[in-house]
């Protein structure tokens, strides 16, 4: 099992491995009668009842709350079901929450722990490899309103992430890739040297070798925790995980969510760097290598929308401070800047040859 520290004002581990229930249980405190998981009904049923019952063992109260995983987990209605829920279960302000699911679970999970009595303890057992790598750790929740992506949320810390690799033997090959483009990303911020591996020995047919999934998944979680302390409210250095994302999350809204997150980063890494290389910006070739490894790990690099339909949604984005818009713009692997952008030039910013 690995671990990785995460230096917030309240640190946390994130612990990696095979079979992880028993360590999890185990720091579950004694203070706690009660405990809900939150589970996305796709993930395989035999483990979330295996976390129950060794709770129970421990002489918790357990309630287990499915839902369907996807977009849909995210709305206020969702949010208002669960509420209701936990509140009937009269959860007190010392048990606990277990987010058991993808990203969308996580985001959900995160906010219902962060508001439910202004705050309960929160457990994150992601299941897919996106949450693995990125959703379950940092303190960022969201609720989608309509086709607003992620404008209703807090900055809440679980007390431990345990990223069971178990859970992600069941991924399908098209929700894995979607992890392996904000693992991508994560190389391409921050570890030129895990985008070498994986343009070496690519992810997505290497899944099944377990010590090489575990030393990806590290890698990301350790580059992710560090950036995370360094600016756990996300007011400047932070920004930079945000690379793909303003375009990616233009490409959800404007497809509805049927383009899921996963893959409108990777168009998205594949836009701000084809923009980058134009205004000189980028060396030359990074696209070129950005493709063929997206490729490589079954993403679709091509948008079919186009920049200046995507401008419409960018100039409503939610990390506008000010007129401006932090855009964090790659330079080549291993390494981004922020640039800033008045949101009345962002059209052009984004469309001039
Ligand atoms: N808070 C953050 O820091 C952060 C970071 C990145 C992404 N996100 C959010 O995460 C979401 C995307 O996450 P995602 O790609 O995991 O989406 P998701 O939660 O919708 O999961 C993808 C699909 O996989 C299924 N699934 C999950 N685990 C499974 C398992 N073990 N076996 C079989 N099926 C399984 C789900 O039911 C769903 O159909 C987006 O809403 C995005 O905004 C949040």
């Amino acid at each position: 099992m690995r671990k990785v520290r995460v230096g917030t004002a309240a640190p946390y581990d994130v612990l990696i491995g095979e079979n992880l229930t028993p360590e999890t249980v185990s720091r579950i405190t004694d203070n706690c009668k009660k405990v809900i998981l939150l589970w996305d009904e796709a993930v395989f049923s035999g483990y979330v009842a295996e976390i129950g019952n060794a709770l129970e063992k421990e002489g918790k109260e357990v309630m287990a709350v499915s839902l369907e995983g996807g977009e849909g987990a995210k709305t206020i209605e969702s949010y208002a079901r669960i509420m209701k829920i936990i509140s009937e279960f009269n959860l007190t302000r010392s048990d606990v929450i277990f987010g058991i699911g993808g990203g969308t679970v996580m985001d959900l999970a995160g906010f219902v722990a962060s508001t439910y009595k202004r705050g309960v303890e929160l457990v994150q057992l992601p299941t897919s490899l996106l949450a693995a790598c990125d959703a379950s750790v940092g303190g960022k929740n969201a609720l989608n309103m309509g086709e607003e992506k992620n404008v209703i949320g807090t900055f809440y810390q679980p007390s431990l992430v345990a990223i069971d690799t178990r859970f992600l033997d069941a991924l399908n090959d098209e929700v894995f890739s979607e992890g392996c483009a904000e693992i991508i990303k994560m190389g391409y911020i921050g570890d030129a040297e895990m985008i070498e591996m994986l343009e070496k020995k690519p992810l997505l047919k290497n899944r099944k070798d377990s010590e090489y999934l575990i030393e990806i998944i590290t890698r990301c979680i350790r580059l992710k925790a560090a950036i995370v302390a360094s600016d756990e409210r996300d007011n400047g250095p932070r920004n930079i995980l945000n690379l793909g994302h303003t375009l990616g999350h233009a490409i959800e809204a404007e497809s509805n969510y049927k383009i899921h997150h996963g893959r409108a980063v990777a168009m998205g890494l594949v836009l701000i760097t084809g923009i980058s290389e134009k205004k000189g910006i980028a060396e030359t070739g990074t696209l070129a290598r950005l493709i063929k490894i997206l490729t490589d790990h079954g993403l679709e690099w091509r948008c079919p929308y186009n920049l200046h339909v995507l401008a419409g949604h960018v100039e409503r984005d939610k990390k506008v401070r000010g007129g401006t818009l932090p855009v964090i713009v790659p330079e080549r692997f291993g390494s981004c800047v922020l640039m800033k952008v008045k949101v009345s030039e962002i059209r052009k910013w984004l469309t001039e040859e």
